[in-house]
């Protein structure tokens, strides 16, 4: 088969990791025989560099036309980069948040999975790592905070600024439906995350998450406060199977149990609408303090081109295989830095010896490792 990919590759670290990821991908096709065509679209900082804009309308439709999108990372430094000088909706940032919305696609997932082999670069104690977790956060993507009403005003010589977070139900039925869907494919366990003792958005969350779970008696669900989540994360992951959460505490969330599996390097995701599009891309960000060094883990990126076999092209064998090589090449000691273990960890467990590699060695160590 022949597949149509778009490509953002955005900026910082994004173009190294997604070369690993499309080198993985074209072993995929020449091993199982399918053809990536790749487009290559432009997206963040290097869009506005060359455009004046984070993202042009050439580049939504070049997305829509694809089977899926494949996108590494966007934007640079707050603090130094000229993007930040720009107003807020021309920044590169902006221009993610415009392709979500354009393409709905309202449910991110994103897997948090604790390695056998990364054991030793997991901050959490060995009791409190037992048999280690795999947890889905799954992330309402086009709504809340981050598409509410904003405006910064002057009030009577006061500078003030305002935020709004709006939910509707349909918003709210339809990723709880996909959470409740998803957990019946894993360990049938949904935790709804939300602020229900403050925020009304979080009432009705809780409201339509209880009705939706009516209609799925087969999957266990409890409601969590958003400040025990993140507790309970470093306390006790093991019991998280699908964690179901609004655009911001879904972002945070997400940050904290990346930490928790090792090393933001390593976590996936899928953004999806009702079609089988979707958007692929690591969690991390731009890292442009690493960036063209080099030294960047291209494991998530790899894993979100796994997710797009699976979930996209409906390709699960192919999928599997590269899940399989990454799981090899960590058994077989390789590591990017980020994940190199912690010293005391290495001495403690006296574990087999590890090697470090750069971003380029390790996409080539997971290929090799595909079709063999
Ligand atoms: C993420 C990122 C984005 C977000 C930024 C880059 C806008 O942090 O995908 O988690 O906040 O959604
Ligand atoms: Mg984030």
């Amino acid at each position: 088969m022949e597949y149509k990919i778009g490509v953002i590759a955005g900026d910082g670290i994004g173009p190294e990791i997604v070369a690993e990821a499309r080198k993985v991908l074209d072993r995929v096709g020449s091993v199982y025989g399918h053809t990536f065509c790749y487009e290559e679209i432009q997206m963040g900082g290097c869009s506005i560099d060359a455009t004046g804009v984070p993202l042009t309308d050439d580049a939504i439709a070049a997305a829509k036309a694809s089977d899926a999108v494949l996108m590494g990372s966007i934007g640079g430094n707050t603090a130094t980069s000229p993007w930040y000088q720009l107003p807020p909706d021309r920044r590169p940032e902006a221009g993610l948040l415009r392709l979500r919305k354009e393409l709905n696609l309202f449910a991110n997932l994103r897997p948090a999975y604790l390695y056998d082999e990364l054991r030793a670069a997991c901050p959490l104690r060995d009791e409190i790592i037992g048999d280690g977790f795999d947890m889905m956060i799954m992330r309402e993507l086009t709504g809340g905070l981050y598409f509410g009403e904003r405006k910064t005003e002057n009030q009577n010589g006061v500078l003030t600024a305002t935020d709004t977070l709006t939910y509707s139900e349909t918003e709210i039925r339809r990723i709880a439906k996909r959470g409740f869907d998803i957990a019946r494919k894993r360990r049938k366990k949904v935790t709804s995350v939300d602020k229900a003792n403050v925020l009304d958005s979080s009432r009705l969350w809780r409201k339509i998450v209880e009705e939706v779970a009516a209609d799925y008696p087969d999957v266990a669900y409890e409601h969590m406060l958003v400040d025990n989540c993140a507790m309970q994360l470093v306390k006790d992951p093991k019991q998280f199977d699908v964690i179901l959460t609004e655009n911001m505490f879904g972002d945070i969330l997400s940050d904290e149990a990346s930490m928790v599996t090792g090393s933001i390097g390593m976590l996936a995701s899928a953004s999806l609408n009702d079609t089988k599009f979707g958007l692929y891309e690591p969690s991390g960000g731009s890292a442009p303090d690493i960036a063209g060094k080099g030294i960047a883990n291209p494991i998530a990126t790899v894993l979100s081109a796994a997710m797009l076999l699976r979930y996209s092209l409906d390709l699960d064998a192919e999928a599997d295989a590269v899940e399989a090589a990454v799981k090899q090449v960590l058994k077989e000691g390789f590591r990017t830095i980020d994940i190199m273990p912690q010293e005391n960890a290495m001495g403690e467990s006296g574990q087999a010896e590890v090697t470090q590699v750069g971003t380029a060695q390790m996409g080539d160590l997971i290929c090799g490792h595909i079709g063999v």
